[in-house]
């Protein structure tokens, strides 16, 4: 049986970081607030000259490198982003170009902050259909160019970045049998638009609109949604919160995070948490949290990772696999 192995990650930063103290000059916020509600004590802010595909492509090129690989080794590019440089064309391509590859195909995928998980499953659907066999996985975002600065509940929360994994498919024999993604469970319900949503875009407004948000109505739905896919992942492999190694969760907010943790029985020890010096990367957040745990020799091969995400529209959805 063919799996969808993660042979490199890699992640990349914007270089000026905003602390709280700094949210204090711009909106009548304190430290104290944003580290009670959220745990986030600092975030990064893309300067000039960088955007979401300028990220992508740092971290893409340190995955590829960890992977000992080249793009020419690359068929297809899922790059998962709210914040793409252009309306069109997709960020992927942008990427894929910014590397030098010609070849294969590449295309953005749109599930806000569980774009990542949606990319991972699309791109393990790919290599087990057979239509690709190496697959750079993005998640890259800039979420503090769709901020509306003036509205301290939400320009507080996100940060930008960018993250990558490049998936190989293996034949699942000898050292390899047990590794790859073992399941995926996506879900969406649109019915919860007004909570988390942009208010333009090129077909509505025809301006790029500003992010608007009811942080207690998302907060309320979170943790259910969270854990109805997680549960569906253990019921899907037999596998349950005891099997897992770590728990690589979309980093909005720590309360949410620990919230679910607790609610599924996963150790705190297991949990990787990086929304502290991150804050809400979108899409970039799992990649990032993966990069930072696995380059310190946390996860390490054979290891069973839970990645969960839940944002926009509402989308949700987890993946299980061994590192
Ligand atoms: N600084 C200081 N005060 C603030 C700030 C701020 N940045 N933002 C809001 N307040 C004030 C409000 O104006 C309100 O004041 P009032 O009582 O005088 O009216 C008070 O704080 C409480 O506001 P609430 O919105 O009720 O605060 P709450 O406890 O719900 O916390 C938060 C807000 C942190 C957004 C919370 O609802 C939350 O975590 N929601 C989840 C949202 C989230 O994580 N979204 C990320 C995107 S979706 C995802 O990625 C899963």
């Amino acid at each position: 049986m063919i799996r969808s192995v993660v042979r490199g990650f890699g992640a990349h930063l914007p270089e000026r970081i905003m602390k709280n103290s700094d949210m204090e000059g711009v909106v009548e916020t304190s430290d104290e607030w944003i580290v009670q509600r959220t745990g986030i004590r600092q975030r990064h802010i893309a300067g000039e000259g960088e955007t979401t595909a300028s990220l992508g492509e740092m971290a893409a090129r340190q995955a590829l490198e960890r992977a000992n690989m080249t793009p020419d080794d690359i068929d297809l590019i899922v790059c998962a982003t709210s914040t793409p440089d252009n309306t069109f064309p997709a960020t992927a391509v942008n990427i894929q170009n910014r590397l030098g590859m010609h070849h294969g195909a590449a295309f953005d995928l749109q599930a806000v902050c569980s774009g990542f998980v949606f990319a991972v499953t699309t791109a393990d659907s790919y290599i087990k259909s057979g239509l690709a066999k190496r697959v750079l996985v993005i998640g890259a975002e800039t979420f503090s160019r769709i901020l509306d600065w003036n509205d301290r509940t939400t320009c507080v929360l996100f940060g930008d970045g960018a993250g990558a994994i490049v998936l190989e498919a293996v034949e699942g024999e000898g050292t390899n049998a047990d590794r790859g993604v073992l399941t995926a469970h996506l879900r969406s319900d649109g019915a919860h638009r007004e909570k988390l949503y942009v208010d333009g875009g090129p077909s509505t407004t025809g301006t790029v609109g500003h992010l608007r948000m009811q942080g207690r109505e998302v907060f309320k739905h979170a943790v259910g949604m969270i854990t109805d896919v997680i549960e569906a992942a253990y019921e899907a492999t037999g596998l349950g919160s005891s099997d897992i190694d770590w728990f690589v969760p979309h980093q909005a907010n720590r309360r949410i995070i620990d919230a679910s943790a607790r609610k599924l029985g996963i150790d705190d020890g297991k949990v990787v948490i990086t929304v502290d010096h991150h804050g809400n990367t979108s899409a970039a957040s799992i990649p990032l949290a993966l990069n930072e745990a696995a380059s310190d020799g946390r996860i390490k091969q054979g290891d069973l990772v839970l990645l969960e995400a839940m944002g926009g529209g509402f989308t949700w959805g987890s993946v299980l696999l061994r590192w």
